[in-house]
């Protein structure tokens, strides 16, 4: 008997798959905060996915003889179920998701079970897991970028007569119609899904093989695993593919961004449903009542969309924070990559759903819209350009509608209200045609190129929009 078997039971050293060098059990309250499995049994499905494949290929590669395959297979086809039926028994004695599955996978097929982790460490494996995961991740978030588009685009569809304010500083600017407004979120949102299908080309990388930092010196197959498990190739350098987690890092700070755009929408919103704009109004189920004032409607969800973004936009920073200090290889500082991870997935899908589903259910005011829009001289820039047509230099004409401006300001009128005498003070280039072109519509018709809001530019680019959206949903 040696000295560590007389110090430590065997019940003791058996528990921890790692314990045969270890003098002493590890504290208590080192267990708990060294283990992961709380939150990184998440990756169950994918942990055994990854197992299978690399059962598969040391089968293929003669490392583990057929009869050891088929019995890893019949285990962890149980084991799958066992956790498909919430009856997998998770040990926090057992540190994370790995350990759990092989103990469990051992006390099912022995030998067999104990043959699997050959070639292979848990630093590959993780690695290899959270890309699997991941990458599901990316897939399922673009198809709610997409029904959140469609939404988005069905609203437009409605509204490219609709004419609101455009705004600069918050002040009313310029007209635009409404779906305008709309569809500058449709290609926030269409380079974000672009976005996340670039990032997807480094997330889509097979790990495994890598072992724990050096490679192993079995005679692997990592290509028949990379091509198992759905991977366009293997990671280049195995220091490289153990320690590296720049592909969480992409996706969180894509998540970031979307999280960005739909928190500007959410002000947006929220100003729009302020009765001060009156601009739309927003289903019920998406808002609350206040405890104490029966007149509130509070636009919750919004809310809470600006505000979970600062949460993503923190998991950015921790996993960026994570990384910088790390040495190669492998550090279990890695392990902290999983909850931030996790969450960002989580926080930008549930706000995806949501949101495809509030825009559905807007109520839009265009008599608001309108009203507001012209009470703001928003249309002052169109008579500068009636006067620069008409020859007048740009700087001169800018002059003469601020003057024009200022007085009606005076009257408390808009600038179409001034008769055309008035209007002659400050250009005498101003004729009867000036009133087409000082109303809303006249002043959306004119803007009629790529990316401009005249309605049948807007129709234009709602049907790009379209046909973008059924060739990328294919
Ligand atoms: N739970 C660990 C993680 O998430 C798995 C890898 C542990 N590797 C190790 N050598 N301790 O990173």
């Amino acid at each position: 008997m040696t000295m560590q078997e007389k110090k430590i039971p065997k019940e003791v050293r058996d528990e921890k798959l790692w314990s045969g060098r270890f003098n002493e059990p590890v504290a208590e309250l080192v267990k708990r905060f060294t283990a992961s499995v709380e939150f990184d049994k998440r990756l169950a499905l994918v942990d055994i996915q990854g197992s299978l494949a690399h059962a598969q290929m040391l089968a293929a590669c003669s490392i583990i003889n057929t009869q050891d395959l088929r019995d890893i297979q019949r285990g962890m086809a149980q084991i799958e179920n066992e956790i498909l039926l919430g009856e997998f028994n998770w040990q926090l004695d057992l540190e994370d998701v790995h350990l759990n599955i092989e103990k469990r996978l051992t006390t099912l097929v022995g030998d067999a079970g104990k043959r699997l982790h050959t070639g292979r460490s848990r630093n590959d494996q993780v690695a290899t897991d959270i890309r699997l995961y991941l990458r599901q991740a990316i897939d399922e978030i673009n198809l709610h970028i997409k029904s959140l588009q469609t939404a988005l685009l069905e609203l437009a569809e409605q509204h490219t007569h609709t004419i609101m304010p455009g705004f600069t500083h918050l002040q009313v600017a310029q007209p635009v119609s409404f779906a305008h407004h709309l569809m500058a979120y449709f290609e926030m949102l269409k380079r974000d899904a672009q976005r996340l299908m670039d990032c997807r080309v480094r997330v889509n990388r097979l790990p495994l093989g890598a072992a724990a930092l050096a490679g192993t010196s079995y005679p692997i197959n990592r290509e028949l695993v990379a091509e198992l498990l759905g991977f366009d190739g293997v990671c280049e350098n195995s220091l490289d593919a153990v320690s590296d987690r720049d592909f969480a890092i992409e996706f969180t700070a894509c998540a970031a961004l979307i999280m960005v755009h739909l928190s500007r929408l959410s002000e947006e919103l929220i100003l729009w449903m302020n009765p001060r704009f009156g601009f739309i109004d927003i289903a019920d189920r998406f808002c609350t009542g206040s405890s104490i004032m029966p007149q509130k409607k509070n636009p919750d969800v919004p809310e809470l969309v600006r505000g979970k973004t600062g949460r993503v936009q923190g998991n950015l920073v921790a996993l960026l924070t994570l990384m910088k200090g790390q040495p190669l290889a492998y550090n279990k500082d890695n392990q902290e990559d999983k909850e931030p991870l996790f969450d960002t997935v989580d926080t930008l899908t549930m706000t995806l759903r949501i949101y495809a589903d509030m825009m559905g259910g807007i109520t839009v005011k265009p008599e608001a819209m309108r009203n507001a829009a012209l009470q703001g001289y928003a249309t002052a820039t169109d008579l500068a350009d009636y006067l620069v047509k008409k020859g007048l230099p740009f700087r001169d004409a800018h002059e003469a509608v601020a003057l024009a401006v200022r007085h009606a300001e005076q009257r408390a009128c808009d600038l179409s209200d001034l008769k055309l005498d008035e209007l002659q003070q400050f250009s005498k280039l101003i004729a009867e045609d000036i009133y087409a072109v000082l109303t809303l519509e006249g002043s959306l018709a004119s803007r009629n190129h790529i990316g401009g809001t005249a309605p049948n530019q807007v129709e234009a680019a709602i049907a790009r929009a379209r046909k973008y959206l059924s060739i990328v949903i294919e």
